[in-house]
């Protein structure tokens, strides 16, 4: 009989057993789970809630059972329901009917909580720190091409010329936005839900600054009935995670484009890319692509557990033990993907003649010459009906600007001079960008963590 079914005078049924077991994937609460009842016992033990030497044994029992999970040797029973029951039995196993006493003053609804944030929080910190990973990567290819131009589009029309290194820098801005977004998830992930017991408190004298002390949590939560049924830690998370996948699958978006036969600013490295089993002349960015698409399943998440919540009445419901699937899942997802990044963009080559070219074509120049005749004098309006008309009538003609004559300018507005032929692209983006070096600068101290 299975210690939580003493309640029941049969077993349970096999279907409904595995329907409800989650050792499947709560295993890797593992660590998490034996710090947290290490931290209880030693709390028990030194408020006189069981004896100091019971105390002890549970500690070292625990501590032995870590060393059986790092060594692979301690073997998962489903039928024990989840990780939790796992370790409680096998500890009792290990030092007898004493290890029945390190669940006084604790259930299972504070201590999955705690278990949890204190995963949770690691999690988070590894994010933070692949982030800037990815940033880095970012800023030495802008770093590497800072003077490279390329069009800048809206509607994915060429716009206006801008530098590589600006579009580069508005990743990092949102990578740097993704990472403040983690911060601030790690400031209410931090609050020590045990202590809560099942939802009303516990009976005992507890010392809950201790676990706190002991856990490294910077809070007490105030409340048990919300310190049991309260997920939003791992919502903002998924949220966050959301937010971070989006950022990453438009780079990929813009990544997939670029490397294309038909614009070719950029090239993926052998290493990121992938061939046809049958088109023997292809490369594909394999890599992008699967970033795109796995950003569906993490907004998956996100979305699965905020309905999972949502009818929930106070406090703990088994539909809680659904918070886990996604949120490894979306842990899984997210760091490789963010490490994977890094080594992508770190590695591509940018064609900077190419990207060049690019962004001399489609008349991007046009809304400079309606700003070299603004200061001639020309309102701003004016400017811009002058200067359409120009473009309808190179058009027209099929020429570029560079390939009108003078005279031909003139026809528009008298104001084109020779000093017409001083609008070029470099000129466009050192007018409107000459700060990049600083912006970059700027980035380098904020990764790196000397401020902004
Ligand atoms: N496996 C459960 C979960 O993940 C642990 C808590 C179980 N508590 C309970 N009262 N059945 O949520």
């Amino acid at each position: 009989m299975q210690p939580l079914r003493k309640r029941f005078g049969i077993e349970a049924d096999e279907e409904a057993k595995t329907y409800t077991t989650s050792i499947g994937f709560d295993w890797r609460l593992w660590p998490y789970d034996i710090q947290g009842s290490i931290a209880h016992a030693k709390m028990l033990g030194k408020q006189g809630i069981i004896s100091e030497k019971e105390a002890e044994l549970i500690v070292t029992g625990l501590t032995a059972i870590r060393d059986e999970i790092e060594h692979g040797t301690f073997e998962l029973k489903a039928e024990l329901e989840d990780i939790h029951m796992n370790i409680e039995a096998r500890l009792t196993e290990k030092i007898g009917p004493i290890g029945q006493k390190l669940h006084t003053a604790r259930s299972r609804n504070d201590q999955v909580a705690t278990d949890m944030r204190l995963f949770l929080k690691d999690v988070i910190e590894e994010t933070i720190g692949r982030l800037k990973h990815y940033q880095r990567a970012l800023l030495d290819l802008a770093q590497a091409n800072k003077e490279v131009i390329i069009p800048g589009y809206t509607h994915l029309q060429p716009a206006q010329p801008v530098l590589l290194a600006q579009h580069l820098l508005a990743y990092f801005e949102m990578a740097q936005r993704d990472i403040r977004r983690f911060q601030d998830c790690l400031e209410r992930a931090d609050e020590l839900p045990l202590g809560s017991g099942a939802l009303a408190g516990v009976p005992y004298n507890i010392d809950r600054e201790f676990l706190a002390k002991e856990l490294g949590f910077s809070r007490i939560a105030p409340n048990p009935m919300d310190a049991v049924s309260d997920r939003d830690f791992i919502i903002e998370y998924q949220a966050a995670a959301s937010i971070t996948m989006m950022h990453l699958s438009r780079l990929a978006e813009e990544i997939v484009l670029w490397s294309s036969a038909e614009f070719s600013f950029v090239e993926v490295d052998d290493a990121f890319a992938t061939s046809s089993s049958i088109m023997p002349q292809k490369k594909n960015p394999d890599v992008a692509e699967l970033a795109r698409g796995k950003t569906g399943r993490v907004y998956g998440h996100l979305l699965g557990l905020l309905t999972a919540m949502k009818g929930l009445p106070l406090a703990y419901n088994r539909d809680m033990q659904e918070d886990k699937e996604g949120l490894f899942d979306t842990v899984d997802t997210l760091l490789p993907t963010l490490d994977v990044f890094a080594g992508l963009v770190r590695t591509l080559r940018v064609n900077a003649q190419r990207a060049r070219a690019a962004a001399e074509g489609g008349y991007i120049l046009a809304t400079d010459l309606a700003d070299y005749l603004v200061k001639k004098g020309i309102p701003f309006r004016q400017a811009h009906g002058i200067v359409a008309r120009l473009v309808a009538y190179a058009i027209e003609q099929g020429k570029s600007f560079k390939e009108l004559e003078l005279k031909e300018y003139q026809e528009f507005s008298p104001h084109f001079e020779e000093d017409v032929r001083s609008i070029t692209v470099e000129a466009s983006v050192q007018a409107r960008n000459p700060q990049v070096e600083r912006a970059l600068e700027r980035a380098r101290r904020l990764v790196e963590g000397e401020g902004g």
